[in-house]
Parts: C-alpha cells; structure tokens; sequence
C-alpha cells in the first residue's frame, strides 16, 4: 500500500519524482524518501511525513539521471525515518522501493542471517534488498539476482531497485502489486500508477505478475520467471482517465462530492443506451439463472453490497453479503446456482483479490463492479462492469459509492427489464442538486454543533438503515469522531444504554412503511437526552425536522441522501482543521490484507 517512481535517463528528475509521488500520496502518506545515484554512490534522502515535507529536505536540483522514490504506508515496523524507503544494502551498492508485503520475510531473514546479514530496520523491504544483493554477489549478475529472488520470496511486491555497478538501470520486479512503464521519448518512467507519470507520456507498458527487467534512457526488458524474455508494446492510455487534478477545489473530497450529479448521468449513459438497458447478454443470463447473489466487499463498498443485496430479492433471489476479510477465510457458496459480485472502487483491494481468486478456482461465475478500468479484480473477471465515476482522490469514497449503488439499481432492475429505475435516477439528480444548492449551510450549522462531540449515532430503518451505516464510517475516517449506526428497531437491545445528554443522533426517514417505526426510535433517544437531527421525505416530514428532502423512491435513499452524509463528514473534518483528503492510518487503496 505504498506508492513508487524511477526515472532513468532524466537528467534532473526532481520534479518528476516529487510530483509523482504526490500523486501517488492516496496510496499512503506516513513517510516518504527519494534515492539518486551519482558518481559511484548512492545518496538516500527520506523521513516521516508527507512529500511537502521530504521536499524541503532535498537539494534545488538532483545531480544525476536515476532516482528512485517512496510515499510509504506503514506496514511491518513503526512509521519513522529509519523504516521508510528507500533501503539499501549492506554493502550499500543496491537500493530499493518496494510496495506490498513480504509474506515470508521472516524465513528470508533468517536465510540471510546465516550468511552473515543483520538488519537496521523493522521492514520486510531491508530482506529484500539484501537477498538480491546476496545472489548478486554470488553471480555477478542483476538478472539472474532477480531472478532467483523472486523464486524465494512469497507474497505481493512492485520493486524498484538501483544498483552502483549499473548507473543506466532501473532493476524491476513485480507480483500482484501494480508497476507501469512510462515510455517516453529520452528517458524511461517506472511507477506504480500511470497517474504519477502522465506529465510526460501517454504510453504505458504493464508488467504483468512474476515479471522483471530492467529499464534504461531509451531500452526496456522484461522477463518471465523462467527467464524467458517477454515482448511487450507500450500501450496508449486516455489521460483525462488518469488525470488528477483539484480543478479550483479546496479538497478532492468537496469536489467529488459535487460531481455526484454527474456521475450518475454518466451511468445513465453507459448502461441505458436507445431506451434499452445495455449489458452483456450472458452476464444477464447468468444472474436470471442464479438463485442466489453473493456479494463480496469491503468498508463503503461493502455497504453499497448491503443495498444491492436488496435490489435482487425483488426477483425472488436470495442475497448474501460478505465482508471480503472474512470471506477469505471461510469461503461459502450458499444456493444451488449462486452468482458472486465483487465490488470495489479501486479494484486493487487485497482481501477482495483473495477472494477472487477463489471464486475463480472454484469455476463459480462472477462479475467485478469497479471504478478502474485495468485494475487486477478487471483483469481477473469473468464479466466486469465500469462505474466510469471518474477517478476517486479523496481516501473517503463518495462519488464511487453512489455510482455503485446506481449502477446497481440499474442492473438488477434489467433483469426484470423495469425501466422505471432510469426515471428514479433522473429524480435523485434534483435531489443532489437540492442538498448541493439549498440545504449546504444547515448542513455546517449541524458540522458545528457536532465537531467538538465525542460520540454520535447514525439511525434508520431498511434502506435507510444502510445509508446510516455508510454516513457514520464517512465521519468517523475523516473527522475522528467515535460514530456507530445502528438499525432503528435495534438501539433498545443494547445502544440506547449509550445515549447521553445531549449526544448527537442522526435519524434517516424516507420510507413510508416504516415511518412510524423511526419516529418511535426518534423519541425514544429524545426521552434519554440525545440531540436529534432529522433527515425526512418530504411527504414524511414534521416542521421538527432538521432537513427536508423531496419526493423520491425509497430504495434509491443511498443515491439521493448520501450527498448529505458526505457533505457532513466533509464539514466536521474541516472544522476541525483536519486533512479532510488523507485522514490518518488510511490509505485510498488498501493493497495489504
Ligand atoms: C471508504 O470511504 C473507505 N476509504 C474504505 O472503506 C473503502 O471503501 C474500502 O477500503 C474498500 O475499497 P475499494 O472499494 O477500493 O475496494
């Protein structure tokens, strides 16, 4: 879960390594290193904290045409300068960048004990290094030191590694942790994400798992682990895709926030093409034929599973949802003709990948919902489905949950050919539009009187009780305030014990058939002393209530409030004066299980 950038054949990469590494701060931000060689030696610079910080520690201007750099998110030995990247050997002639996880490090270690070789830090990354530098030495050879340490080491790594006694290479090595190529017209980019590298090119060569080579100013091989060469063309990508970029925003989240409307146009028209719903005709069959759906995710995407889940028992089909975590590590398969759907933004999720893999092995039939196009869970799927929300920035998913739960909508009600959904989704837009425009200075006047509080619940009930569960994860990542949600009829069977003078209780109510219910829940947090704020349908509504949304089909709540919920989140982490896009201990793409 760490992001990596080389360059060979740049003179003076500086600006190439810092603003990449930037762009690759959604990967993890704890700390951050650049290693450059020059006459013979390899100079390392790197600490904790961010890349805005690691710049001030670097020169005006880097003497040489090789870097490589590091924006790292901690995951074997404490987040400090002595753990970051870039490693180095300890004969001090071969550095390295290593994203993912090392699973079999501490068996390496004790392989290279036996050969003489201690360890400065806490890292599985320092194993690395000095394995290939042992087999280095043995042979003489670069190559064949990848090589052969990529038969030993077990688990998922994208490696960049400089040597001294090559000064025109960037070594690199690859399993299940993304690595591009940049090509470009006098140097050579390497990263692990296209987005760092698309100042400067638009074509990029994938390395594909158990793949290493080498790259130099105007050369690229790459070989299996066999050691056969393999040929690979650079690949044109479309940068608007890849393109970061705050467009006048404070923050990526405010903005993908107001891009919600947007997106699910643009679902819209993916999926609903000349008054017909448009997806693939087997992937249709194959759901129709399927008694039961399991759904597979985590953390915000596993809430848009909690409404999907929903969405398909209008076809008398069961649903089972699952944490991937979970899952994993105990695989089930319920129904005769089960139909798995993986969802996930950033397509790169570790546990969900394991999943995957599974569901594969087992030859069950499955679609990949995600937001990137090229992503390993694209890659691997029998059918796949693109929430084309634009890319997601902020580590907070906002836009790519609605586009999820929208994409879901639509899907499910294709099966039953019910094109109402479509006019449904058209309903929302005025919604959003509603929230985004009218009720944005309620919202901050709740984000006041709830910033300072340490405790708040979330309530609803059916849909809204989802909705609930997504708003609270939204708080408590970006504003560190302690958030549960719970499920309206449930607070009574132990929650309510919580409930004290003046805490915040958020209610969601916008089903008709179950409104008397939460209203009952609204009073009984009200009889203990909570501070309600109420979030009603119009048709539903009281003069108490806090905010007022219009009409609008139940099942669609997660599409039409969340704007809300994320607006919320959003204000409380800025009143706060917190880094609303990179809140602490998270990261955007969680490549580690
Ligand atoms: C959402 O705000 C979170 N940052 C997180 O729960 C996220 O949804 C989760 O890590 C799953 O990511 P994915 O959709 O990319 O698989």
């Amino acid at each position: 879960m760490c992001g990596i950038v080389g360059a060979v054949g740049f003179i003076n990469p500086k600006e190439y390594i810092i603003e990449g590494l930037k762009k690759l701060e959604y990967r993890g931000y704890d700390s951050a290193g650049v290693a450059m060689l020059s006459d013979n030696t390899i100079k390392i610079i790197k600490d904790k904290g961010t890349i805005d910080h690691l710049a001030t520690l670097l020169p005006e201007c880097f003497d040489t045409d090789l870097a490589i750099g590091h924006t790292r998110w901690a995951t074997h030995g404490a987040p400090n300068k002595t753990n970051s990247h870039p490693h180095i050997s300890k004969s001090k002639k071969i550095s390295i960048v290593h994203n993912g996880v090392i699973e079999n490090y501490l068996d390496v270690k004790s392989f290279l004990n036996k050969h003489n070789y201690d360890f400065a830090t806490s890292t599985d990354t320092e194993v690395v290094v000095n394995l290939i530098e042992l087999f280095y030495e043995q042979n003489g050879d670069m190559l064949t030191a990848l090589q052969k340490s990529m038969r030993i080491l077990k688990g998922s790594y994208a490696l960049c590694i400089i040597n001294v006694d090559d000064p025109n290479s960037i070594y690199i090595m690859k399993n299940c942790s993304p690595l591009l190529i940049g090509a470009c017209e006098d140097f050579t980019l390497v990263s692990s994400d296209a987005g760092a590298m698309t100042k400067y090119t638009d074509r990029f060569i994938e390395l594909s798992d158990l793949e290493y080579g080498k790259i130099q100013k105007d050369k690229v091989e790459i070989y299996n682990i066999n050691g056969q060469r393999v040929d690979k063309v650079a690949t044109k990508k479309n940068l608007e895709d890849l393109e970061i970029d705050l467009n006048g925003y404070p923050h990526y989240m405010l903005k993908e926030i107001d891009e919600i409307e947007n997106v699910i146009h643009k679902i819209i028209s993916q999926y609903y093409v000349d008054d017909e719903f448009n997806f693939d005709k087997d992937l249709l069959s194959d759901m129709r034929r399927a008694d039961n759906i399991i759904f597979i995710a985590c953390g915000t995407s596993y809430h848009a599973s909690l409404v999907g889940g929903r969405y398909f028992e209008v076809y008398n089909k069961s649903a089972s949802i699952y944490f991937a975590s979970e899952w994993a590590f105990h695989p089930t398969f319920p129904g005769n003709k089960p139909f798995v759907i993986l969802i996930s933004q950033s397509g790169e999720t570790a546990d969900v990948i394991h999943c995957q893999k599974i569901i594969n092995e087992h030859k069950i039939p499955h679609l990949v919902i995600t937001n990137t196009d090229g992503s390993t869970l694209q890659r691997n799927a029998m059918y796949y489905l693109l929430l084309y929300a634009g890319r997601e920035i902020s580590v907070a998913s906002t836009k790519a949950y609605v586009a999820q739960v929208a994409l879901l909508a639509i899907l499910s009600r294709a099966l039953g050919d019910i094109k109402q959904v479509i006019t449904d989704l058209y309903k929302c837009i005025d919604i959003i539009r509603d929230i985004r425009y009218h009720w944005q200075d309620k919202i901050k006047d709740i984000a006041m009187q709830i910033k300072d509080i340490k405790d708040v619940f979330y309530l609803g009930r059916g849909y809204d009780y989802f909705m609930a569960l997504e708003a609270s994860l939204k708080l408590k990542e970006i504003s560190y305030i302690h958030s549960e949600a719970f499920a309206g009829g449930e607070i009574k069977h132990g929650p309510i014990a919580l409930i004290e003078q003046g805490m915040p209780v958020i209610i969601f109510i916008t089903d008709p058939e179950i409104t008397h219910s939460i209203r009952g829940n609204v009073e009984e947090v009200k009889a203990r002393g909570a501070k309600t704020f109420t979030i009603a349908r119009d048709s539903l509504s009281r003069e108490t209530d806090t905010i007022i949304i219009q009409e609008y089909p139940s099942y669609l709540s997660s599409v039409a409030v969340s704007p809300f919920a994320f607006y919320l989140a959003y204000y409380v982490s800025l009143f706060k004066g917190y880094n609303v896009d990179k809140p602490r201990n998270l990261a955007k793409s969680v490549t580690v299980e």
